[in-house]
């Protein structure tokens, strides 16, 4: 079977909703490396969306799900609960941002996540308005999409939206959007649409990912956190993007020293097994009643046995440090590619392992070149790489790396990046 007769098939019976970047059927994939059911090989620069941080199909991660499914793989964590979700949450709660006492929840997917923050926030203030940013995204289910911050092709055809939900513009220094923009739009939205003693919560994340991984200033998520203890605003960072690792710290609140109230994680938290959790501080997390909260397979024995090893290899291996390595060596050929192309490349932005570089027309940085970063990612397979784009005018090309990435295989993925890169920009 090729990749050509799959994509065939598989348009004819998966809508055109859940579309796919490449046609490029996977058959086998270890740690940074892929192959398609016709023997081609990939280095895999984007891991299923910052899902693989420890690689595709690490033996540990193999070993731990393979021993827990024989031994069950589902009893309902709200029926008879087992030691596995117990121990993840022990170690989560540690291993989160600041000093409070912290409880957990385990849910499914990301958005589960993002949708139970806003229901324990709500619950715990009593209060219906949520505020998030330009630009941000925070899933597809109907209250996660009411969050996203960006219409095509998140909201367009999906109204009526969700009630009670406010966005403000997200800082963006080389659109020459700052701070101070932003609060400027929440001290008038206070005074315009909702009073701060209505809000229940403020939706962040410390680097947008979909948005275009731009990082949330310092002095935001400071100010930020003092708006929220001065009305009792319930502050959730969403670290689904950001998590395990990713930005070279366990999560990325952790650069600004700000604790938030609440964290989603999900993502890089399982090795791939459908996971996410929410992580706060105990007394907002207990707000909801028995049962309010959940579902059936959210923490599946399965995914929290692969989670805790996800855990041992990210400190066995200090993957947060290995996540700076492998964004500096990003870095220095994106940056090299800036100064040959200044007309082209606006941006090279890097925190950990979350790399980006944003293109742009004619030295312009206002405007973007979407069309420049589509034939990239149309030549990408071509060359033996994986790649994907974001970015609110999507013009960014975002790489998201293994952070267990060999470094000769690192190396060879540049070179094929720099090759493929040079020769669209001298076109
Ligand atoms: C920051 C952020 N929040 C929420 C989500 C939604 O997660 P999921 O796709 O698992 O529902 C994503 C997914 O890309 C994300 O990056």
């Amino acid at each position: 079977m090729t990749n050509q007769q799959l994509q065939q098939r598989k348009q004819a019976v998966i809508a055109r909703g859940q579309g796919n970047l490449y046609p490029v059927y996977v058959q086998q994939a270890k740690n940074a490396e892929v192959w398609d059911v016709e023997g081609n090989r990939y280095i895999d620069f984007g891991t299923g969306i910052a899902v693989c941080n420890t690689g595709h199909a690490h033996p540990k991660v193999v070993a731990a799900a393979q021993a827990q499914l024989a031994r069950f793989s589902h009893s309902c964590l709200m029926i008879n609960p087992y030691a596995e979700a117990v121990e993840l949450a022990e170690r989560l709660t540690r291993l989160a941002p600041g000093s409070s006492a912290k409880k957990a929840i385990f849910v499914s997917t990301g958005a589960e996540a993002v949708e139970n923050c806003i229901k324990i926030a709500r619950a715990h203030t009593r209060r219906r308005g949520v505020i998030a940013f330009n630009g941000g995204f925070h899933g597809r289910t109907n209250l996660t999409m009411g969050l996203t911050g960006k219409v095509a092709p998140y909201k367009h055809l999906f109204g009526p939206f969700p009630a009670d939900i406010y966005h403000v513009p997200f800082p963006m220094a080389a659109h020459g959007i700052r701070t101070e923009q932003a609060l400027v739009a929440l001290r008038n939205l206070f005074k315009v649409a909702i009073a701060p003693d209505d809000v229940a919560a403020i939706i962040i994340e410390p680097v947008q990912g979909e948005g275009g991984f731009y990082p949330a200033p310092p002095e935001l998520l400071k100010a930020l956190r003092q708006l929220c203890d001065q009305h009792g605003i319930v502050l959730i960072a969403d670290e689904i993007q950001t998590g395990f690792g990713r930005t070279g710290k366990m999560f990325a609140m952790a650069h600004s020293g700000i604790e938030p109230d609440l964290i989603t994680m999900a993502k890089g938290i399982a090795g791939g097994l459908p996971l996410a959790a929410v992580i706060g501080k105990s007394e907002i997390m207990d707000a909801p009643l028995p049962g309010g909260l959940g579902g059936t397979y959210g923490g599946s024995p399965v995914a929290c046995a692969a989670a805790l090893a996800v855990l041992d290899i990210i400190e066995q291996d200090n993957l947060c440090q290995q996540a700076n390595v492998i964004g500096e060596a990003f870095a220095v050929r994106l940056t090299a590619l800036q100064q040959d192309f200044p007309q082209r490349v606006a941006e090279v932005r890097q925190l950990g392992a979350m790399i980006a570089i944003e293109f742009m027309q004619n030295g312009d940085k206002e405007q973007p070149d979407a069309a420049l970063t589509q034939q990239i990612i149309g030549k990408a397979a071509a060359h033996g790489l994986i790649l994907l784009s974001c970015g609110f005018y999507g013009n960014v090309l975002r790489f998201l790396p293994p952070l267990t990435i060999e470094a000769d295989v690192l190396q060879q993925g540049l070179d094929k990046l720099d090759v493929l890169l040079r020769s669209v920009l001298a076109a």
